[in-house]
């Protein structure tokens, strides 16, 4: 019977080589990957981890996730720096599901072939320099909920086929070139909420089958030519419906916009343009015949039985095939299993333990929210008490905050804490912020309390602490942006223990008047201006205080702490303290009060005046027995005024003062600041 045995094992091994196992349908995408690596990275030096005869799933391809059957899901290839043309090669991948590539620097047309992805739901393309026209067989990728293709050069018309896509939720075209008519098959979409189509060259009339749109929250048409009465139905969106700068529209009950005149609907000069991608399609069904079918979950499915059919004729195919080739085909066989499994053992084995977790985090980081519009849930219509003022100049959307950031790309990271991340951004205005990003887990997870935090936030201003612009909490991501004024000269802690002639020696002057802009700062936040109660910093030091152009102090995170969670503010704590700017009264009563504030303000004097990070008993007993050689930094060679180094120390001594009653207020060292030293 052992004859009869092998040639089941190789009738078994030749079936898994004619239908591979789960894990092997990804070699066979490698050509295709290879294919697109080519077109992406033409110049061969983005997509290193790509490596042919590689497995992409085994995590080592950056930004590839398969999924179970071994099949390629997800590219995530976000602000890479890519320069080359989408690939048509990708219609192969027939069953991925996500495709980023937004924030690259991608030439040419949107290949046609892409349409053939079906099984896509996420397409991002936006902000590249793509060109050409939007292909209306796009319309066919049945599966699309978010397409995002804006901020590229793309020129021509909205396909109406659009309107088919009828799982479309976010629809985002804007900063494009496209013109024509807003098509009206884009009502026939049940599953839109978002539809962006600003800053493009759009004209005709907004269709009133744009109503339809069932759960349609933001319609964005800004600066557009578009013409004619807008449908008084959109009020229902409220600040959603953005309809800035079309000259020609008019309405009633929409601020801004003029009453139409009996000529506006019907503009003899002027027809109605005709939706570009089907000129007939006045005369065609609005429904989509696609749309019925599928709501009754009769979409094209490869169907099960059909399959098995195939796999059973191919069986018999086998059987004849072995009957001819038997052993050799079987010893063949093995050699190439060997072939390939070494393949995957030395890629495995290239990357051990945190390389793999950390590429592994890479490949499954994926992505993006898929929610745009709305904020973190604290933020829903109406719930958060903000002032529509606030919310106005203060609320950022996700968008704003990756486009500003690149989508997070590591060129512009700033720095990294226990809890937040720091990244440069430029705004659409094209000025320079940088982004705090902090984990929700890392908040106040009772919302009202973060709320008030964050009131507290938005109404704090002053030429001494560094200026918020705006927050942006993402349910998506589960993170909170905080957005700031970026100060391009670091933190005063890179002042601190300098080489003379490094030019980062800060001159008597500066360092006076530093020491009067963060005295002014803290006072701000100690006062109770408009019934706002005072502010405990709970966290100055050299590192908080950040140094603008013209060399003024500017106090960052103030207020921060009523934001975070209490674990996270206490291993903040944690560093201050081992900086020695924590105040000795905090070890026992666990309390911040002013005075703490002040105790770490006088360790700042000490800082700047000796030029030193740690402060030393010397240095202390320098200045109260005036000897100027062990309290002024010798970087100044001298250059500095006795009274004033003699006065600054004194009150560096009384604000570090341990007992926290001996300490003088912040309002009195502001006042014997300006008496004896000021201006
Ligand atoms: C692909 O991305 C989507 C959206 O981010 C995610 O839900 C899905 O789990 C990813 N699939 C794989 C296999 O990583
Ligand atoms: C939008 O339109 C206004 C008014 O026509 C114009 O001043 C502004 O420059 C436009 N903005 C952009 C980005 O095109």
């Amino acid at each position: 019977m052992i004859p009869s045995f092998s040639l089941l094992s190789s009738l078994f091994f030749l079936f898994l080589f004619l239908f591979p196992s789960p894990t092997i349908p990804s070699l066979t995408e490698l050509p295709t990957l290879m294919a697109i690596k080519a077109s992406l990275d033409p110049q061969n030096e983005l997509l290193a981890s790509w490596i042919p005869n590689t497995d992409p799933c085994s995590g080592s391809f950056e930004g590839v996730a398969c999924d179970k059957q071994g099949r390629v899901a997800n590219i995530s290839l976000q602000g890479k720096g890519l320069s080359g043309t989408v690939p048509a090669a990708l219609a192969e991948l027939k069953s991925l599901t996500g495709l980023y590539l937004h924030f690259n620097a991608l030439t040419g047309k949107i290949p046609k072939d892409i349409a053939r992805l079906t099984q896509l739901s996420d397409l991002y393309l936006n902000v590249n320099n793509l060109s050409g026209e939007i292909p209306a067989d796009i319309g066919k990728m049945y599966n699309l909920q978010v397409l995002q293709l804006c901020c590229n050069r793309l020129t021509g018309g909205i396909p109406t086929q659009v309107g088919n896509m009828w799982r479309l939720s976010v629809l985002a075209l804007q900063y494009n070139h496209l013109t024509g008519a807003i098509p009206a098959s884009l009502g026939n979409l049940p599953m839109l909420t978002r539809l962006d189509l600003s800053f493009n060259r759009l004209f005709g009339p907004i269709p009133v089958k744009l109503v339809n749109a069932p759960i349609l929250e933001v319609l964005d048409i800004r600066n557009n030519s578009l013409s004619g009465i807008v449908p008084s139905a959109l009020k229902r969106l409220h600040g959603g419906f953005q309809y800035k700068n079309n000259p020609g529209l008019c309405g009633v009950g929409f601020s801004n916009l003029s009453i139409c005149k009996a000529t506006d609907g019907l503009n003899p000069n002027r027809p109605e343009p005709i939706e570009p991608g089907n000129p007939s399609t006045k005369t065609l069904p609005e429904t989509v015949p696609l749309k019925s079918e599928c709501s009754k979950n009769q979409c094209p499915q490869p169907s099960k039985p059909h399959q098995v059919g195939v796999v059973l004729v191919v069986i018999g195919v086998i059987i004849i095939a072995l009957a001819v080739s038997g052993i050799f085909t079987f010893a063949w066989y093995r050699q190439q299993k060997q072939k390939i499994g070494s393949a995957i053992d030395t890629s495995d084995s290239r990357l051990r333990t945190d390389q793999v977790k950390e590429i592994y985090r890479k490949s499954a980081s994926p992505l993006i929210s898929l929610e745009y519009s709305n904020g973190w849930d604290p933020m829903a219509k109406g719930r958060s008490g903000f002032s529509k003022e606030v919310l106005e100049s203060f609320m950022f959307n996700l968008e704003d905050v990756e486009r500003a950031t690149q989508c997070f790309s590591k060129v512009n990271l700033l720095g990294k804490s226990n809890f937040s991340a720091m990244y440069k951004g430029i705004l659409g205005d094209g000025s320079v912020v940088a982004i705090k990003c902090i984990a929700k887990t890392s908040c106040k997870s009772d919302e009202a309390e973060f709320l008030k935090g964050l009131k507290i936030l938005t109404s704090l201003e002053h030429e001494n602490l560094v200026g918020l612009r705006g927050f942006c909490c993402s349910k998506g991501r589960g993170e909170c942006f905080l957005i700031y004024d970026f100060v391009p000269n670091g933190c005063l802690s890179e002042y601190l223990d300098v080489k003379g002639g490094s030019g980062k020696v800060l001159e008597w002057t500066a360092r006076v008047s530093i020491i009067n802009g963060i005295a002014k700062g803290i006072g701000y936040l100690h006062g109770n201006k408009g019934n706002r109660p005072p502010i405990v910093h709970q966290n100055i030091s050299a590192e908080k205080v950040l140094i603008d152009g013209w060399y003024n102090p500017l106090l960052s995170d103030s207020g921060l702490h009523k934001l975070l969670a209490d674990d996270i503010v206490f291993s903040t704590l944690k560093a201050s303290a081992a900086m020695g700017y924590l105040a000795p009264e905090y070890t026992t009563t666990g309390r911040f009060t002013e005075k703490s504030n002040v105790f770490a303000f006088g360790m700042i004097i000490f800082q700047i005046i000796a030029g030193k990070r740690i402060i030393t008993q010397l240095i202390r007993q320098g200045v109260e027995s005036c000897r100027f050689e062990d309290f002024v930094d010798m970087n100044l060679e001298g250059k500095f005024l006795e009274s004033e180094a003699a006065k600054l120390g004194r009150i560096a001594l009384l604000c570090t003062h341990e007992n926290a009653n001996q300490r003088p207020s912040m309002e009195s060292v502001m006042q014997e600041l300006s008496v004896r030293i000021g201006s």
